[in-house]
């Protein structure tokens, strides 16, 4: 393997294991791994703090201030690798993974000011190399010179019947149905969005992970390293 400090960006649809993918590499690299979703969400849980996400809508004269304000970073789990998400010195980790900031999380991350934000502070993230990036825009936007460029996917119903397993081991109860609908509009809205839309770098990899196994994965990000020589 090389000695060089790699930047890897992962970019995809949700809910197709991108996270999980991106720890595993992160691990096996010795890298940082860094979730540019978590950073969306830390922006949006300050904004609902603030009072300025209201009726589908975010104040725009407000927004400068906590964008400016808000401090966000990552800090290790401590005795894990797992890292946590803080806000203004809060562990906001679980909160941030609420429904009701889902549920405003797009509004605000289509925000030009506040993806100016947050693509800065994720390259300054980056600056030392030897990191792993996940998100909808990292090989496109925020490192289009990353030396991996790599495009999740999985079929729109496989990812449903994931999600639903998750959910239903947490006992929450949502129908399959549900999930799957929730999907294809998640995917339609990055997709389409003006701001940063969720696109495949010319020179990304496709990984549709539809019926691969983690192993199956990681065996597929050896084989790519060897084929780059990397
Ligand atoms: O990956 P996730 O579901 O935690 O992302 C949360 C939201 O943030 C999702 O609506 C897409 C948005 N996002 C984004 O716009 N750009 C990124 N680089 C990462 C996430």
């Amino acid at each position: 393997m090389t000695d060089k400090k790699l930047i890897i960006a992962i970019d995809g649809h949700s809910s197709c294991g991108k996270s999980t993918f991106a720890k595993a590499i992160a691990a096996r690299m010795n890298y940082i791994y860094i979730d540019s979703g978590a950073m969306y969400r830390a922006v949006t849980l300050a904004c609902m703090e603030q009072g300025i996400v209201r009726n589908g809508a975010v104040d725009e004269k407000l927004l400068p201030h906590v964008i400016e304000t808000a401090d966000i970073n990552f800090r290790k789990k401590e005795g894990s690798a797992q890292t946590d998400t803080f806000l203004n010195g809060i562990n906001v980790e679980e909160r941030i993974r609420s429904i009701d900031v889902a549920s405003n999380v797009s509004l605000v991350s289509k925000s030009t000011r506040v993806r100016e934000k947050m693509v800065a502070l994720q390259r300054r993230m980056g600056r030392n190399r030897g990191i792993v990036m996940d998100g909808r825009d990292i090989g496109t936007v925020v490192f289009p010179g990353a030396d991996i460029k790599i495009f999740m996917t999985a079929e729109a119903g496989i990812r449903a019947q994931r999600r639903y397993r998750e959910l239903a081991d947490k006992n929450l109860k949502v129908s399959l149905e549900e999930i799957r609908n929730n999907i294809i509009a998640r995917d339609k809205m990055d997709e389409t969005r003006m701001e940063s839309p969720l696109l495949k770098a010319p020179d990304a990899f496709v990984l549709d992970n539809s019926y691969m196994t983690p192993e199956q994965q990681m065996k597929w990000f050896d084989d790519l390293l060897s084929e780059m020589n990397l």
